[in-house]
Parts: C-alpha cells; sequence; structure tokens
C-alpha cells in the first residue's frame, strides 16, 4: 500500500511560540513511531503540515490512504484544514472529515448538537464579551478557551466559585486567548475518557481510562488541565480499565457511541465524561484526532487503552488503516462526489 503520514511536528524554531502553543504538535518520536507501524503495511511519505504549504503536498502522487494527525497550526478550523485540502483533492484519510473536526473544535457548537440529541453535557453559557448579568448556572463553574485542546488555558484557577471571581476570570480570559470563552457548571464526580474505533453503526468503545484525581495533588480542584497533562505528567493518574459497575459502564459506553453518531464521527475519537454529585455521567467534550503518545513513560490516553485491549501500537495503527478502509469500501460511506471534480494536482 502507498501510505502518507500527515502530522503537525514541533517546529524546529519554537521562539515565537509559547508552552501552550505547542501542546497540540507532535513529536519526531511519535512520527518515527507512526512510520514503523505503517511501514508493516507499505511504503510511507511523511507530510508536516507545520513545515508543507497545501500547495506542497496538493502537488505530491495520490496516496492509497493518509493516516491524518494533522493538528494545524493556526485558526479555530486547524484541525480541519488537511482532510479538507484532501477531500478537495479526493484523497483518502483515516479519521474524521472537516467537518466534524470543525465542530469539535469548538466546545460550545458540540454541546449544542449533543444537547439537541439529549445527550447531556454540563449546562453552560458563552461569553463573547466581559461579564455584565448573571449566567443562572450553579457555582462553582469553570470557565475555558471555547476552541483550544490539550488542557490549553485549563487550570485549577479556572473553577470559580462567585460573580466576582468569573467577572475577573472573563476578562483576563478574553484577553489573553482571544476567543469565546465557555462558562460550564463544575461536575465534582469521577472523570472518565473513552477510546472508540469503528464507524457509523459499528462504534467499540476500548476499556475506559479513569483521570485518578488522588494521583494528582496539586489540583486540588481536580481539573485534568494543562498543568495535570504536560507538567505534571504521570501514568500513574491513568486507571486502565476503570473500575466501574456494569451499570455506569453500560450508561458510559451509550453515551459516547450516541455522541460518535450524532457528531459523524469517523474511525477514531476520543470522549471525556464526568459525573455529577449524584453519579449521573455527562459528555464534557470529544477529540477526533486524539493523542497516541506509545511510550509507557509517556503515554497518552487512548494508546493506554488500546494496550488494555490487548493491542500493541502497531495493532493499533494497523486496526485504524483497516477501519478506515473497510469504510471507504462500505455501502453506508456516500462521499460527497462534487462534479465535474479536475483531476488532482498531484495524480498520474
Ligand atoms: N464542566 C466541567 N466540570 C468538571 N470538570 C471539567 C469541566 N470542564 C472541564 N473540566 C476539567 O478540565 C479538563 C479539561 O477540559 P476539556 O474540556 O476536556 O478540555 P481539553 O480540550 O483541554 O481537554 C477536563 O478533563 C476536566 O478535568
Ligand atoms: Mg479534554
Amino acid at each position: 500500500m502507498d501510505l502518507a503520514l500527515c502530522i503537525s511536528l514541533t517546529p524546529k524554531d519554537t521562539s515565537h511560540l509559547g508552552d501552550e502553543d505547542l501542546a497540540e504538535l507532535d513529536s519526531p518520536e511519535l512520527r518515527d513511531a507512526v512510520v514503523r507501524a505503517l511501514e508493516r503495511l507499505g511504503t510511507v511519505r511523511v507530510w508536516d503540515t507545520t513545515t508543507l504549504s497545501p500547495k506542497e503536498i496538493a502537488a505530491e502522487r495520490r496516496p492509497d490512504l493518509i493516516f491524518n494527525l494533522s493538528e494545524g497550526i493556526y485558526g479555530t478550523g486547524r484541525e480541519a484544514q488537511a482532510p479538507a485540502l484532501f477531500e478537495w483533492l479526493q484523497w483518502p484519510y483515516v479519521g474524521s472529515d472537516p467537518v466534524t473536526l470543525g465542530i469539535t473544535h469548538d466546545k460550545w457548537y458540540t454541546k449544542c448538537i449533543l444537547d439537541r440529541a439529549g445527550i447531556p453535557t454540563p449546562r453552560a453559557a458563552v461569553m463573547h464579551r466581559p461579564l455584565d448579568r448573571a449566567l443562572g448556572l450553579a457555582y462553582p463553574v469553570i470557565a475555558k478557551p471555547v476552541a483550544e485542546g490539550a488542557g490549553k488555558g485549563i487550570y485549577d484557577a479556572n473553577v470559580v466559585d462567585d460573580d466576582a471571581a468569573l467577572a475577573a476570570l472573563v476578562s483576563t480570559y478574553l484577553e489573553r486567548y482571544r476567543q469565546p470563552l465557555l462558562v460550564e457548571e463544575f461536575l465534582p464526580g469521577r472523570e472518565f475518557t473513552a477510546a472508540v474505533i469503528g464507524n457509523r453503526g459499528s462504534f467499540e468503545v476500548l476499556p475506559l481510562v479513569e483521570i485518578d484525581f488522588t494521583a494528582i495533588p496539586r489540583s486540588p480542584r481536580r481539573v485534568y488541565g494543562y498543568d495535570a497533562k504536560f507538567t505534571w505528567h504521570s501514568t500513574k493518574h491513568m486507571l486502565c480499565p476503570a473500575k466501574v459497575d456494569s451499570g455506569l459502564q453500560r450508561d458510559i459506553e451509550s453515551l459516547v457511541i450516541g455522541t460518535c453518531e450524532v457528531l459523524g464521527i469517523r474511525d477514531w475519537a476520543r470522549v471525556d465524561l464526568r459525573l455529577d454529585g449524584a453519579g449521573k455521567p455527562y459528555v464534557l467534550e470529544v477529540n477526533p484526532l486524539p493523542g497516541i503518545y506509545p511510550d509507557l513513560d509517556y503515554i497518552s490516553c487512548f494508546t493506554k487503552s488500546a494496550y488494555a485491549a490487548g493491542m500493541t501500537f502497531e495493532g493499533l495503527v494497523e486496526r485504524l488503516v483497516r477501519t478506515a478502509m473497510e469504510r471507504y469500501r462500505s455501502d453506508w460511506f456516500l462521499p460527497h462526489k462534487v462534479g465535474p471534480h479536475p483531476a488532482s494536482p498531484g495524480d498520474a
């Protein structure tokens, strides 16, 4: 098979970027691990969207399949940019389409869709301007930049207990992150993340990961934000398989599968969930481009879950490739053909 890995690597010169800007970008070690896994299936080219322009990628020969991990660098639609190019060129790729990637990157739009489908998410409001009215939410609330990932802009201090503290936080964060803020009722219960592989009608939830806050004592508010993910990263705070009774397991799985169905997830995703004070699960957010760091010292929740399901790293990559190929071959999958379409620049 003629394969390409599309990835956004950390740039060599990071002087113009802050630590948070780098959080979503991938390392050469991850690139090498994925390339090694893909090489078992065929030849592999690597396209780094940090250094290549869309024009350079479009000038490439059309591969049989692209393994897309591209996070993009700029803009709220950055995760959607590489797949949008592939759709334009009609090149097949692993993972969700640009519409799903664009929507899920915005936590408010995601919640609006989940709400409509009756999938519980915490009560919330979106703030475009400094707070000038009561939001009618129950304190404590957490305020977070509406369209970020990887814990960016999320710390213990984002959890506040009254109007005055919220007003101060909203003003500071609007200025700092230059985007609307999502203010959500803070759910105090256990936190889980669910890795999913599959497509419409066949999503499989892998063993749940629980975030063990007793192993993150420096987060008294129990927030799995930037510091917990990076500054204090440890494999100890990920419990997998999570110890949950069969009722809760069933409820979480049905929420996760419903979430993937309604958002049009393709091939894989990770869904973050948390319980309220009464033990009821809610969806916090959806990651259709989850991290897959393979290392046992620095591991992603998705990989941890895949290992608990009995997969190796190579097995996981192969499974994702096969899941995408099955999707392209399946009867239900109707890629939108806009025609007449000029030949792709890279076509022979
Ligand atoms: N409404 C909420 N209630 C409780 N904890 C929350 C809530 N929203 C976010 N958090 C905490 O903050 C963490 C990061 O938030 P999340 O929305 O998943 O952003 P990211 O995209 O950075 O992962 C969550 O894993 C959770 O620990
Ligand atoms: Mg999250």
